[in-house]
């Protein structure tokens, strides 16, 4: 099992989307288990988005980042990271296929609704920097033995 940091940005908080892209995920079967609305400080920010520092992009993206609270969530599920990704669509919504969460609710070549770790190094590292220890729990879900096919001993 993978767990993902996905962080749904200032502008899906603003616009009141937290609701409908959640809900995609749990319809996808994937388990919800850290989840907490925040303000990003800049420092968080800039240690969130060190990787980007260089880029012309940067200072609009931290101010974005820092300008109204998020929602952060850690998704559990098989491959996870990549579910994830594939839901998110392309970078951003001018250029997202529609199906995806960006291509369905967003047109800006800015403001992107959502962030999602890119790899497992990723995944550990972000989800560190936005949950404190305890806040991401590990509880089994009634359902588990219908969204996967767990007879074989493993998870399909
Ligand atoms: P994210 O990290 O937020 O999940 O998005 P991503 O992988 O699709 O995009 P990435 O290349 O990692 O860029 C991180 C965030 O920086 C902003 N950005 N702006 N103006 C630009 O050319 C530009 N490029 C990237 C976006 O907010 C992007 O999500
Ligand atoms: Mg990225």
């Amino acid at each position: 099992m993978e767990t993902t940091l996905i962080i749904l940005k200032p502008d899906a908080v603003q616009r009141g989307l937290m609701g409908r892209i959640i809900t995609r995920f749990e319809d996808k079967g994937l388990q919800i288990v850290g989840c907490k609305l925040m303000k990003i400080s800049q420092q968080l920010a800039a240690t969130h988005y060190e990787a980007h520092k260089e880029k012309g992009f940067y200072p609009g993206l931290v101010k974005f980042m820092t300008s109204s609270p998020v929602l952060v969530m850690a998704l559990r599920g098989n491959g996870a990271i990549t579910i994830a990704r594939n839901m998110m669509g392309a970078t951003f919504g001018s250029k997202a296929n529609p199906g995806t969460i960006r291509g369905d609710f967003g047109v800006s070549n800015s403001f992107n609704l959502i962030h999602g770790s890119d790899s497992p190094e990723a995944a550990e590292r972000e989800l560190k920097l936005f949950f404190n220890q305890g806040e991401v729990l590990d509880f089994p879900r009634a359902i588990e033995g219908w969204v996967y096919d767990m007879s074989g001993g493993k998870i399909e």
